[in-house]
């Protein structure tokens, strides 16, 4: 067992200052959502995943308990490499079904936050004792050609985290995936699909209020690390489907006019009444798009796989 790291908790002190001071400074004031996942935000996520309206989880473990082997079996990869891997909770159904083919020699688990990777790495360390278990702490959006090669990879990225990224980082995202594969690798891409928008606006917006309470997360993320005043119960959680990008967008609209104090910024920002900072997207799919951009970025899609009632695909694309 051995963990690599690319990033230190100053580096993402650093890009987190950087992406405040610009963020706030930006017409309409934007945050990335990357910085929800402190300890607090990765189990307010968990938490999200348990509730009754967010099935993309559910979605994609139903595919994966269902067509696991038949992954393994279309990519013959003795490597597991997962982007964003977190609690890595879902891999469990990839190794087993690797192990089973025979082909398994390795993982590697790749996450910004040591903290999880750490525990990732020590727990599939002792539940996959025959396997090689080397964990990367790296940004996937900057440290990909980094990553270890070698062998036959099937690259991992799951959960529609794409969803996250608009679709410029999305394209230099996947191309830049394809420059690090080489023959016999593959990408495993999980992608939430376009459906009924009451089903999708509730999947952010539940009853119980916890994907409020993670969308106010990042000022309390940002109060902390940066040293600012927000107020998060000043801003309310706002969800919206934009029909013509096709993707769900949450916001924190500011209750009153405020001003908020960034001290180690030396940066102060107004908010006037009812004014949005855009918290996130997060992109819904159709074949043909993941497929276009798949193809954009000098990919072909080899395997197209949803769950039964069509909500959620994984797909299995290889460089052409
Ligand atoms: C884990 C990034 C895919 O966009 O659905 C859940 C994060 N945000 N509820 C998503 C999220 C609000 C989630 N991803």
């Amino acid at each position: 067992m051995t963990i690599e790291r690319h990033l230190t908790d100053a580096d993402l002190a650093r890009d987190l200052r950087a992406d405040v001071s610009h963020g706030l400074r930006a017409q309409p004031k934007t945050l990335p959502p990357k910085w929800f996942y402190d300890a607090r935000g990765a189990a307010l996520f968990e938490d999200i995943t348990r509730t009754e309206e967010y099935y993309p989880t559910r979605a994609e473990r139903a595919i994966l308990s269902d067509q696991a082997p038949a992954i393994a079996a279309a990519s013959g990869a003795d490597t597991l490499l997962e982007l964003g891997a977190g609690s890595a909770e879902k891999t469990r159904l990839l190794l087993d079904a690797l192990g089973e083919a025979g082909t398994l020699r390795r993982y590697i688990p790749v996450d910004v936050s040591g903290e999880a990777l750490t525990e990732t790495v020590a727990r599939t360390g002792r539940e996959y004792p025959g396997v090689e278990i080397h964990g990367v702490i790296a940004d996937f959006e900057q440290h990909l050609r980094l990553l270890p090669n070698g062998g036959r990879r099937l690259i991992a990225f799951l959960g529609s985290t794409i969803g996250n990224l608009r679709p410029p980082d999305r394209i230099a995202f996947l191309r830049t995936v394809r420059k690090d594969m080489t023959d016999g690798d593959a990408l495993l891409l999980g992608t939430d699909l376009v459906k009924d928008r009451a089903r999708l606006l509730a999947a952010y917006d539940d009853a119980g209020g916890v994907t409020a309470e993670f969308n106010r997360n990042v000022l309390h993320v940002i109060n902390r690390e940066i040293g600012s005043n927000f107020a998060p119960e000043r801003f309310q959680h706002v969800v919206m489907w934009d029909d013509a990008n096709e993707w769900v967008e949450m916001r924190l609209r500011s209750s009153q006019d405020q001003r908020i104090r960034l001290a180690s910024l030396d940066l102060t920002v107004e908010f006037a009444e009812g004014e949005d900072l855009h918290t996130e997207i997060s992109a819904k799919f159709r074949r043909e798009g993941v497929e276009s951009d798949l193809c954009d970025a000098g990919l072909t899609l080899r395997r197209w796989w949803t769950d039964p009632s069509g909500d959620f695909a994984l797909s299995l694309a290889v460089a052409d």
